[in-house]
């Protein structure tokens, strides 16, 4: 729980500190920030999937380094999920869900 909280708090101000800083540094180019990205998978997936770049090995999901999803894809699961993976709008945002996927499809270089 605490954790849970420390983990969101860290998302939130990572994502203020990326609006603050718009335009300096990362990505500016209007597509996903991976570090933001990696940030929110290991907080929000990496439970379920591994993913050799993130350092996770849980086996709930399939494994990404496998699957090597595209960004396509990848924003279409995390938006709305399927089967036992829950939907994630509404607990990220639109650009939260656009990171994590590019961080996903980048890292497995699914594309
Ligand atoms: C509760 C466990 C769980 C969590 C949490 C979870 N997933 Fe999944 N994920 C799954 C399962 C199960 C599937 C397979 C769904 C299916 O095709 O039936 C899946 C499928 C996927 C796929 C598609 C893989 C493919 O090639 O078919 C991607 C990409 C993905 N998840 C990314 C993520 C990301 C990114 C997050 C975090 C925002 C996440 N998942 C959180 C369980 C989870």
């Amino acid at each position: 729980m605490t954790l849970r909280k420390a983990l969101l708090l860290s998302g939130l101000i990572g994502a203020a500190l990326l609006l603050a800083g718009c335009g300096t540094g990362g990505k500016a180019s209007g597509s996903g920030d991976q570090t933001n990205g990696q940030k929110q998978f290991q907080a929000k997936c990496a439970g379920c999937h591994t993913l050799a770049a993130a350092g996770s090995n849980g086996t709930v999901g399939p494994n990404l380094d496998d699957a090597k999803p595209t960004l396509a894809l990848a924003i279409d699961r995390v938006t709305h999920g399927k089967g036992p993976m829950p939907p994630f709008k509404g607990q990220l945002t639109d650009q939260q869900i656009k990171d994590v996927a590019t961080y996903v499809s980048t890292v497995t270089r699914g594309g």
